[in-house]
């Protein structure tokens, strides 16, 4: 087991649907922290470059259009394998296959509107989390912090 740091972002259909604590409470129910937040509106530059090795798919205006159509909270979430976790947390990309239980499984109905985005790798995280953050925006604490106490 390692500390990673993944990247989250809650896309804009989330925010209309009022399910932005629902979703941050079962990332931190299953012991993951937030590091970094942002609530912001991204660029059509951004979301082409958060989405660039989808470029060539069929959907990717559309995917462009959506993600850029209302704000996004963007964050940093840490913890063990933080990657993985995170990815499971979510279910699988296509509605039809993401399980009950997950978010996505309990919360998508349409693939492309499908509530959140979390990294694939860790190569990927650092890559997007480097597209959305400065580095002193990563705000890095732990449980054991016994000053807070
Ligand atoms: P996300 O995890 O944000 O990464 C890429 C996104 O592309 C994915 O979630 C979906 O929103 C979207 N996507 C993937 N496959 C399809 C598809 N077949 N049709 C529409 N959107 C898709």
């Amino acid at each position: 087991m390692s500390k990673q740091y993944s990247f989250a972002m809650l896309k804009p259909g989330v925010l209309q649907r009022r399910l932005a604590g629902e979703i941050i409470t079962r990332i931190e129910r299953k012991g993951l922290s937030l590091h970094a937040f942002k609530l912001l509106r991204i660029s059509r530059a951004q979301a082409e470059e958060h989405y660039r090795e989808h470029h060539e798919q069929p959907f990717f205006k559309d995917l462009v259009d959506y993600i850029t159509s209302g704000p996004v909270l963007a964050m940093i979430i840490g913890g063990d394998e933080a990657v993985a976790v995170l990815r499971t947390l979510c279910g699988a990309t296509r509605i039809e296959q993401a399980l009950p239980g997950t978010i996505r499984g309990d919360f998508a109905d349409h693939t492309r509107k499908n509530i959140i985005h979390a990294s694939d790798s860790p190569e990927s995280a650092e890559r997007e989390i480097r597209l959305f953050f400065r580095p002193e925006e990563l705000v890095e604490w732990n449980d054991g912090n016994e000053e807070w106490i």
